[in-house]
């Protein structure tokens, strides 16, 4: 003990000795933590459930971007007690695969909604964002009245899905084709069963803004908000680590 506490004072007396030590340590860290990720083809656990976002979600999800509502929310739940109790299970790497850029997000001044789909009613999302105070008095949340009175484009919406299929979202010549049809169709213009043919059963297609004359920005923002955290399901998840018998 005494001689370890020699050498420890030797050390710390040595600036070169100090630097080139520290540097080794540092080094052999780096080394054991980076060194697997070029061994592995994918850090990403497969899950079941995950989909691309259909095109009224992509829609909502490119507002919820231009309206900087990741400044206040993040998207992230991590993997800590109370964060689980509150939000639910933590966020899964496969979750924001498709997300271009992710939406993690670095600052709660509102809570996570990584999992908030399908918490509320449409009615409570669309009265929330047009008046958070009528809902939550001392909410700080800005109001977006705007987005119910403002007609979603949706002719650029095959262009944004190619500019996903680009960065590597799995969507098919035909998903792309039939974009504007299938954001029609989700927003309750149309016939669903393409819809649910391309996205699958879990896909929600109804008039999300209880107007159901016009397409607004509200339908896609609300029909965004309902699918976050809903895709996988989480009754048949098990984590890899505990399926393998670590
Ligand atoms: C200035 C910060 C701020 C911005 C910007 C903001 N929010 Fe919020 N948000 C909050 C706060 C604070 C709360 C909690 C109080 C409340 O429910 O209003 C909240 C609550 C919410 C909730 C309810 C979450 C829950 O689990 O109860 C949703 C959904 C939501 N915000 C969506 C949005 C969307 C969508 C946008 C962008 C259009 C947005 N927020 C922009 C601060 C913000």
């Amino acid at each position: 003990m005494a001689k370890f506490k020699f050498s420890h004072g030797t050390i710390e007396r040595n600036a070169t000795l100090l630097l080139v030590l520290s540097l080794l340590v540092v080094s052999i860290g780096g080394i054991v933590e980076i060194a697997p990720l070029f061994y592995l083809q994918n850090t990403i656990e497969k899950v079941e459930g995950m989909r691309p976002y259909t095109p009224l979600e992509l829609a909502g999800r490119d507002i919820y971007i231009r309206e900087g509502c990741y400044v206040c929310h993040s998207q992230m739940i991590r993997p800590l007690r109370d964060e689980v109790e509150r939000y639910g299970h933590y966020s899964l790497a496969a979750e924001s695969m498709y997300d271009h850029p992710f939406q993690w997000g670095s600052k709660r001044t509102g809570p996570d909604i990584a999992r908030v789909g399908e918490r509320y009613s449409d009615e409570w999302h669309v009265q929330h964002l047009i008046d958070p105070r009528s809902l939550v008095p001392t909410s700080v949340m800005p109001g977006y009245g705007f987005l119910a009175n403002t007609d979603l484009v949706a002719d650029n919406i095959g262009a944004k899905l190619t500019a996903n299929a680009r960065a590597g979202v799995p969507y098919s010549k035909e998903m792309i084709a039939n974009a504007r049809r299938d954001l029609q169709a989700q927003a309750g213009q149309g016939d669903a069963k393409d819809l649910i043919a391309h996205y699958g059963k879990k896909a929600q297609a109804r008039d999300f803004d209880g107007n159901p004359k016009r397409l607004t920005e509200m339908d896609a923002l609300v029909a965004y908000l309902q699918m976050l955290g809903t895709l996988v399901d989480f009754t048949s998840y098990e984590p890899r680590s505990a399926a393998e018998g670590r």
